[in-house]
């Protein structure tokens, strides 16, 4: 397997999408090959699952059965379209990844984190990114980005307090995974974040190219 794995974490509102557009820029413009993607979804069977669990009717949907349904659209996702586009080289960029489901499902539903971490390792088959940018931003200052933008989804909907768990999750694994996981604050400049994304990617790929060469 040749490609690269960055992942974006973070709070609703935090610009994941904003950031992962630029780098797909960066890439377009290098002619590096690359996949944009995201989660849930990713694929056709993994969509169809994004609806079932974003659909705020669905407010009677149980916590094993969310955890499930994430993890489910998880492995078809890697199955079908990630571990493809890594093993032809490419550099895989996912609008979250596991990492999310940890927060969200696991400390942000107050559900059992080893079970859902052994889930997902299941559902991943043992997958874990290269790089994960993660994005901090408050609850507050995420809701009211939301609020500006769209009608909020079932997960969106969900009270500042569970929220406020997610991000203490976010940073809980950014102090177990500082290797991997790329601390950024939600708060900065767009441009100020982009530069710090590029100058980590670029030193990224330049060690990844090199590995690969060995
Ligand atoms: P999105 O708005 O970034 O597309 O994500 C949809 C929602 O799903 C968002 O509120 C975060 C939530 N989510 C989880 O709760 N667990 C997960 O594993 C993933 C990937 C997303």
């Amino acid at each position: 397997m040749n490609g690269l794995f960055v992942t974006f974490e973070g709070p609703d509102g935090s610009g994941k999408s904003t950031q992962i557009e630029k780098l797909a820029g960066y890439l377009e413009k290098k002619k590096l090959p690359y996949l944009w993607t995201h989660e849930p979804g990713g694929t056709a069977i993994s969509n169809k699952i994004r609806t079932l669990l974003l659909d705020p009717d669905h407010q009677e949907m149980e916590s094993e059965t969310e955890i499930l349904l994430y993890a489910a659209s998880r492995a078809q996702h890697v199955r079908e379209k990630i571990m493809p586009a890594l093993e032809q080289g490419k550099i895989v960029l996912c609008d979250r990844f596991a990492d999310a489901s940890i927060a969200y499902q696991g400390y942000g539903l107050g559900q059992n984190v080893e079970k859902v971490r052994e889930i997902n390792h299941f559902a991943t088959g043992g997958l874990v990114p290269d790089r994960s940018y993660f994005l901090d931003l408050s609850p507050e200052a995420g809701r009211q980005r939301m609020l500006n933008r769209s009608e909020l989804d079932r997960i969106e909907q969900k009270q500042l307090a569970y929220h406020e768990r997610v991000r203490r999750a976010f940073r809980l694994l950014y102090e177990e995974n500082r290797k991997r996981i790329c601390l950024l604050n939600g708060e900065e400049e767009k441009e100020t974040l982009f530069s710090k994304i590029q100058s980590d990617f670029t030193q990224l790929w330049i060690r990844h190219q090199k590995e690969s060469e060995v």
